[in-house]
């Protein structure tokens, strides 16, 4: 049962999904379609469903649920805060589709909610993608065994978006993985240096993964229009307030920010209203990594150097710092690269949403309907995420920006400034 939902949702879900943006179908077909021929097929009994199953047809149910809405609200037959009328054409044996979809979450066994979700859809919808960094591996894994992507437009502009946004997520879990030890445990110091080293190595791939998303053939690279105008609008609200899949719900980018600390008044207000956007283990991660001490300032504790001691010092004076304590310069490189990491986002966030609005707004085009380009889909506005940015930049050991990051490089070890480069592989 579910292979033929899958294939449904690969092939059929796209090509309905256009022909209504084409103005070639009406809205209904979608639902129709849907009612006559691929909620009947599901599971009446979602009881005994296997975990794994579960959490499948949680993202194709969420899927499905999201390009309805969009259709509905889009052609203007309903309001965005009228979807019930949307999901009252979707009965499933009797029940409701979000009730459906609920009880089937539920059996996910990841406390996911009745609808999708940046993990329904960028981390359990994707292949599997492996990390694998000098001799040590991590794993973000899918939960479909073809080596897929279910799309709502059936373009590889989508698919590229998606391993993306994995890819970046499984290379910064990997990171993560080797600095958070260092918050609670007394690692040796070459240990520690060597951690944060390869963690800048990590960092500095992710980059490189931003990077090659703008330079991939015309034909799959990603546009802000089709970005803005067909595939966001897909990620959308069913009800006020709650969360479409969006990056920042990423709970790798979240815990790294505590991990290196972030100068934003109130930052820790910002990550739990993020929180239902956030599965338990997830949400729970991060608790556990809320009251804990920045990596810098333990680093500066555990060398005796001060932020004044640093500011404001020659960078021969940086150096010689440095040189007596390589930890201090292991830390910098790793912020540097984070640094890198979060300027590269906001111009993702900027080129692709908030300049064509600005474009658009200055030749008096309307906002886009389901979605508008003027606000993130979890409510934060581009000068927030200009001042979290600017909040990752202003760390306690900015002034080492003030020496040669190849001479820190060589200083701890990594012998070249960016060492080898870790391989990210998709599928099994
Ligand atoms: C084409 C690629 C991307 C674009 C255009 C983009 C755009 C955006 C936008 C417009 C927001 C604000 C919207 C909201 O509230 O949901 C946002 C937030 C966020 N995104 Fe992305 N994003 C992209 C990829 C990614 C990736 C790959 C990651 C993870 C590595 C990510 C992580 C985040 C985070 C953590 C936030 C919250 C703001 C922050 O902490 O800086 N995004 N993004």
């Amino acid at each position: 049962m579910i292979p033929a939902l899958n294939a449904w949702t690969l092939d059929a879900l796209p090509r309905l999904n256009n022909a209504v943006l084409a103005g070639d179908s009406p809205c209904e077909s979608l639902t129709d379609a849907l009612s006559d021929g691929v909620l009947p097929r599901l599971p009446a009994d979602v009881g005994a469903l296997p975990a794994a199953d579960a959490r499948r047809l949680t993202v194709l149910l969420g899927m499905w649920g999201s390009a309805c809405v969009r259709h509905f609200v889009q052609s203007g037959r309903v309001t965005q805060t009228g979807t019930g009328a949307v999901f009252a054409r979707l009965d499933v044996h009797g029940r409701g589709f979000r009730d459906y979809l609920g009880e089937v979450a539920a059996r996910t066994g990841a406390g996911h909610p009745d609808r999708d979700t940046y993990v329904s859809y960028f981390h359990w919808n994707p292949p599997t993608v492996r990390v694998d960094y000098v001799g040590q591996h991590w794993c973000a894994p899918g939960v479909f065994e073809d080596g897929l992507l279910r799309t709502h437009t059936g373009d590889d502009r989508e698919r590229e978006l998606l391993l993306f946004v994995k890819s970046a997520e499984a290379v910064e879990l990997a990171a993560n993985d080797l600095i958070e030890p260092l918050l609670t445990e007394d690692l040796p110091p070459a240990d520690r240096i060597e951690r944060m080293t390869a963690a800048a190595v990590l960092l500095g791939a992710v980059h490189r993964i931003f990077a090659a998303f703008t330079r991939l053939p015309a034909e799959r690279r990603m546009t802000p229009e089709f970005f803005t105008d067909t595939w966001r609008q897909y990620t959308n609200h069913w009800e006020p307030g709650d969360y479409p899949p969006s990056g920042a719900a990423d709970a790798e980018f979240i815990a790294r920010d505590l991990i290196l600390g972030v100068d934003v008044p109130d930052y820790l207000s910002y990550v739990r209203r993020l929180f239902p956007a956030l599965l338990p283990d997830g949400r729970a991660r991060l608790t556990r990594l809320m009251g804990a001490t920045p990596l810098p300032a333990l680093v500066l504790a555990r060398t005796g150097v001060t932020p004044d001691d640093l500011h404001g010092a020659a960078p021969d004076k940086l150096l010689a710092i440095a040189e007596q304590h390589p930890e201090l310069a292991a830390c910098y490189l790793l912020l540097a690269e984070n640094v890198r990491v979060a300027t590269a986002h906001l111009n993702f966030a900027r080129r692709f949403v908030f300049d064509l609005r600005r474009t658009r707004d200055a030749d008096g085009t309307p906002d886009t309907v389901v979605m508008s380009s003027r606000i993130g889909s979890t409510g934060i506005r581009e000068s927030f995420m200009d001042e979290l940015k600017n909040g990752r930049r202003r760390h306690p050991l900015t002034a080492f920006e003030r020496v040669p990051r190849a001479r820190l490089a060589t200083l701890v070890g990594a012998g070249r400034p960016a060492g080898p480069d870790p391989v990210v592989s998709v599928g099994a």
